[in-house]
């Protein structure tokens, strides 16, 4: 069932009083990303300590929640996208030098790092290379998920905590482990949807 946001808030705050001063922070740090380095869309919240770094290339559409201690960094070229409807749980990391598209309506448990940047270890300098990850819609991420550059995470699929995705994988599907792979499929009816 989904969180009616001003009961969450008023049960917190009778039990706590003093989470006003977090509740400010969340205040403060959405209004600096819908408005005056504008990449988040209306209704999206982004709670306090969550860093946005390159807003100009990060596009966040509108009813997502950025939870507290996220951090995102577009690269000079690569752009960071996340549709409308997107979940972002604490200390999770989205490296986007590379590029990286998130479709609608998807979680990402705590802790889960996408990195899209790679380094040409044959070389002397370690050239690096990047490569864009795209992730579909309704997709769900579990905890501690690590998600390699030039992945492809089709439509609807969850992916098992801590597991580590090399490859891309299909719509529909359950993976899990490190190389993460598909365990499961199953259909979506369109009424579980959102
Ligand atoms: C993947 C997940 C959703 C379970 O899906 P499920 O379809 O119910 O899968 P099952 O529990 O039937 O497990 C199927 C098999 O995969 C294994 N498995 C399940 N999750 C796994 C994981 N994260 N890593 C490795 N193996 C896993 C199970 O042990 C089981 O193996 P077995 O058949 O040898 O016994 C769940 O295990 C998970 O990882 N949830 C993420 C929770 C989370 O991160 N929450 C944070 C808030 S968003």
């Amino acid at each position: 069932m989904p969180i009616d946001r001003k009961d969450y808030l008023l049960t917190v705050l009778k039990k706590n009083p003093g989470e006003i001063f977090e509740i400010m922070g969340s205040m403060w740090n959405t209004f600096k990303y819908r408005f005056i380095q504008p990449c988040i869309g209306k209704n999206t919240i982004v709670r306090r300590k969550t860093v946005i770094i390159n807003y100009a290339n990060v596009k966040i559409g509108k009813n997502c929640v950025l939870q507290d201690y996220v951090y995102i960094r577009a690269g000079a070229h690569g752009k960071v996208t996340f549709e409308d409807g997107c979940m972002i749980n604490s200390f999770s990391r989205f490296f986007g030098h590379g590029g990286i598209e998130v479709g609608e309506n998807c979680q990402f448990g705590p802790g889960v790092t996408v990195t899209t940047t790679g380094h040409d270890y044959k070389e002397n300098n370690l050239r690096e290379i990047f490569k864009k990850v795209t992730i579909g819609e309704r997709v769900w991420i579990g905890a501690n998920v690590t998600i390699l550059p030039g992945v492809t995470i089709g439509d609807y699929t969850v992916v098992g905590a801590g597991s580590v995705v090399t490859r891309d994988l299909p719509p529909n599907a359950v993976a899990v482990g490190s190389p993460a792979q598909a365990i499961k499929h199953f259909p979506v009816s369109p009424s579980r949807v959102n």
